[in-house]
């Protein structure tokens, strides 16, 4: 999605490059329009090289790609935050005498303004009538937090965390309403209807994700465990959210939040995980194995803490058994039209790159896409980013942009979609 990022000039300015972080993560193509007096607060460097576009105020930048119509023409969701007690008077009388403002008058998709500014200005009848007037034509004005503001002094218009804007930006994509309703006419629906996900293609699917390790029990209080934390296969449970599909998340240990929305079943095992995957697989149009299981558990729970023995010397002996490869039983008993993924960390050795090994791989499990992490020199495991190469059952190989684990987990469901069955 093309979302076009305003800042006015408040302090609250740099918590707009959160806002942008977390857009960027999610896949979203962000140009920022700051107004003059924000870049008194975040220079324009900062947002070029968070957004990775050029970056003005004015509309005398660039004359030749006409930016005051055709930035906000494009855009698919556009928010500003901060929104200022004055930008809000002029988006609220159609005053367009910045870039921003120009901005605000050319886009027809959804509009979010996040305001903040001292509790005196906020309650003020000019404000509170510009925000009435806003709100009448279709803008998302959101309500300011309550809390400490830039001084000693406390009250609404607190700036709303970044966390809190990205999910109210993303509601407000996915309702696929034009934040403009007066101007609905002028636009056809299918265009209209841009506001949701272009990828919007899990819609009516049911995927399966199974995330985290797993932990082979000793004991009562022991396991045998691994490094796994989690963060891919919760990016790709939050990803295919986004995207409009059911999601089981079939979670192991992990690090960070199971993703709002989803279905979480929580397991230890690799064979309770076997359990919750078969079930969850049922029904399901994709399946996808992220989870780090252990190939082996020992061969014997002892029902009680297992002693030391007074002699120093003395260790106990554990015998492994073999785990079931999940993944392969999922492939096996796979429904029509099922798509399977499984992941593969591999090294290159003497006998071969870690490519060589993971076709190999690929062929062996009989999946239908294979994820490679190449996990030479401790890369991947609980690290925020991550670089993949996809290998599909047709003898493609698709390499990824190294990249945080919600743009790979973009880039996976990119390559799954053409999979599925219409
Ligand atoms: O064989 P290897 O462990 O490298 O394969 C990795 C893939 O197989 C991952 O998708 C992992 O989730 C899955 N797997 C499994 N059951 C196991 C071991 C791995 O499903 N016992």
């Amino acid at each position: 999605m093309k979302i076009v990022l305003g800042v006015g000039g408040g302090i609250a300015a740099y918590k707009a490059c959160l806002l942008l972080r977390l857009f960027k993560e999610a896949g979203h193509d962000v140009r920022v329009v700051p107004t003059q007096a924000a870049l008194t607060f975040v220079g324009a460097p900062t947002w070029a090289a968070l957004s990775g576009h050029p970056v003005s105020a004015s509309v005398w930048d660039d004359v030749h790609e006409v930016p005051h119509v055709r930035i906000g023409q494009q855009a698919d969701l556009v928010v500003v935050a901060p929104t200022t007690a004055d930008l809000l008077a002029k988006a609220a009388h159609g005053l367009a005498d910045d870039l921003l403002t120009n901005v605000l008058l050319t886009a027809r998709c959804p509009v979010l303004l996040a305001p903040a500014m001292h509790t005196e200005m906020w309650t003020h009848p000019a404000t509170v009538a510009n925000v009435a007037t806003l709100r009448e034509r279709g803008v998302t004005v959101v309500e300011p937090a309550s809390g400490r503001l830039t001084g000693a002094d406390t009250g609404p218009g607190r700036l709303p965390e970044p966390e809190d804007l990205f999910a109210a930006a993303l509601a407000l994509l996915e309702s696929g309403e034009s934040g403009q309703r007066s101007r609905e006419g002028a636009r056809p629906a299918e265009e209209r209807t841009r506001g949701r996900r272009s990828d919007h293609a899990l819609a009516g699917r049911h995927v399966v994700v199974s995330a985290g390790g797993t932990r082979e029990p000793l004991d009562p209080v022991r396991f045998l465990g691994n490094r796994s934390s989690g963060r891919q296969g919760v990016a790709l449970a939050k990803a295919a959210l986004e995207r409009g599909a059911r999601v089981t998340l079939v979670a192991g240990p992990i690090e960070v939040p199971a993703p709002d929305g989803a279905d979480v079943v929580r397991v230890e095992s690799a064979l309770q995980m076997r359990e919750a995957m078969t079930v969850a697989a049922q029904d399901a149009d994709v399946v996808v194995m992220a989870a780090a299981v252990a190939d082996f558990r020992p061969s014997e729970v002892a029902e009680h803490k297992i002693k030391k023995s007074a002699d120093a010397d003395d260790a106990p002996v554990v015998t492994l058994v073999r785990n079931p490869d999940i993944l392969a039983g999922l492939v096996a008993s796979r429904r029509a039209g099922q798509v399977v993924v499984g992941f593969a960390a591999e090294t290159g050795d003497e006998t071969g790159s870690a490519l060589d090994h993971a076709t190999a791989k690929l062929a062996k499990k009989g999946c239908d896409l294979l994820v490679l992490n190449d996990v030479a020199a401790g890369k991947v495991f609980g690290k925020d980013d991550t670089e993949v190469t996809l290998l599909s059952a047709d003898g493609t190989v698709t390499s990824v942009p190294a990249g945080t684990k919600e743009t790979v987990a973009g880039a996976i469901w990119e390559a799954v979609v053409p999979l599925l069955a219409p």
